[in-house]
């Protein structure tokens, strides 16, 4: 079975070909670079660019898997969740390809299919699990008993991890997104881990908007002051960090012992961040549950794990 996934619900278009969880290709062109100056994704621009690009992509995916659209078997597609225009631009095309070609249409969810990544390229899909989802738009955690059968556990009530990342750091002179450039100056020793708290919520939902506007608040007072040098950013952002993940294992240790689960997903764009990582395989020995965390190239928004989600699907049916 050969499986077409496409996926444009942010700035990535992306197209793959999928078949049995392995990645045949997959092809991701960004509009990042025209959306670096207004310090976020403008979503106008992303729904143009997929519109000119989309078509191209696709092709690209194809030649690269070598083989043709009439060997496809179906055809993914992210409907939902995303910015409403560039999700429009994938999924019309998708069903135009589908209707055109006669190619069985499946709709994915994005957020699901951020959990299905640790699976591709693997001989088995592995269950149940809780999955931590931690990207730019979203953060929560799931009790994923299949794919068909995912319960929300907890989510954040304000920002998501990516994007409190990605804020503070454009703040202190990181450009966006500063997920990546905060991962790469974090430096352990010079954590103040009394600097940002998070009060645990019984819920155990996420909330990093009050440290976000702290954080803001240090910056406006050390700016005044003529005192903010590189030192002290990097202290300031890795103290930042810090809070941020810990507050993500936190809330994932109560879940596991909450749910007595053994099993643990990690995926989305935060997944690649290296303190994320380490801390989840530490507390994988300490508590000894098996982790499956998404390799570092299907992290970020791809149509890999669309298609293998969508295949996943159609054959459990
Ligand atoms: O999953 P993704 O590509 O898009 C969404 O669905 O949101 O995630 C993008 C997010 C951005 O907030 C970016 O700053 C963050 O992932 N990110 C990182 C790292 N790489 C990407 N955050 C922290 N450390 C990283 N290494
Ligand atoms: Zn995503």
């Amino acid at each position: 079975m050969h499986t077409l996934g496409i996926e444009t619900s942010c700035d990535e278009t992306s197209a793959a070909v999928v078949s049995c969880r392995k990645v045949l290709s997959c092809e991701t062109l960004s509009s990042l670079k025209q959306h670096r100056q207004y310090g976020g994704i403008i979503p106008e621009i992303a729904s143009r660019r997929h519109l000119q690009v989309i078509d191209k992509v696709t092709q690209s995916a194809l030649e690269a898997a070598g083989i043709n659209i009439a060997q496809i078997d179906l055809i993914a597609v992210t409907t939902k969740p995303g910015l409403i225009g560039s999700l429009l631009v994938g999924k019309s095309f998708a069903a135009a390809v589908s209707y055109s070609a006669d190619i069985p249409l499946i709709p994915i969810n994005h957020i699901q299919a951020h959990l299905f990544a640790p699976f591709l390229n693997k001989t088995k899909v592995k269950l149940p699990f809780i999955g931590l989802v931690v990207s730019g738009g979203h953060t929560g955690l799931y009790l994923v008993s299949d794919f068909d059968d995912i319960k929300l556990i907890s989510k954040t009530k304000d920002d998501a991890a990516g994007e409190a990342l990605d804020k503070v750091g454009r703040l202190y002179g990181l450009g966006y997104p500063a997920g990546p450039a905060i991962d790469r100056l974090y430096n352990p020793g010079l954590v103040d881990k009394t600097l940002f708290t998070i009060n645990k919520q019984a819920d155990l939902s996420f909330s990093f908007s009050g440290i976000k506007t702290k954080a803001a608040y240090i910056y406006r007072d050390l700016a005044e002051k003529k005192r903010l040098n590189k030192q002290k950013r990097t202290a300031i952002l890795s103290s930042f960090q810090y809070t941020v993940i810990n507050s993500l294992i936190n809330n994932l240790t109560q879940s596991l012992k909450q749910l007595k689960i053994k099993r643990v997903v990690l995926g989305g764009g935060v997944a690649a961040n290296r303190l994320l990582r380490e801390s989840l395989i530490s507390l994988s020995r300490k508590e000894s549950f098996e982790l499956l965390v998404t390799d570092i190239k299907y992290c970020q928004d791809n149509a890999a794990f669309i298609g293998g989600l969508g295949e996943y699907l159609q054959q459990r049916n």
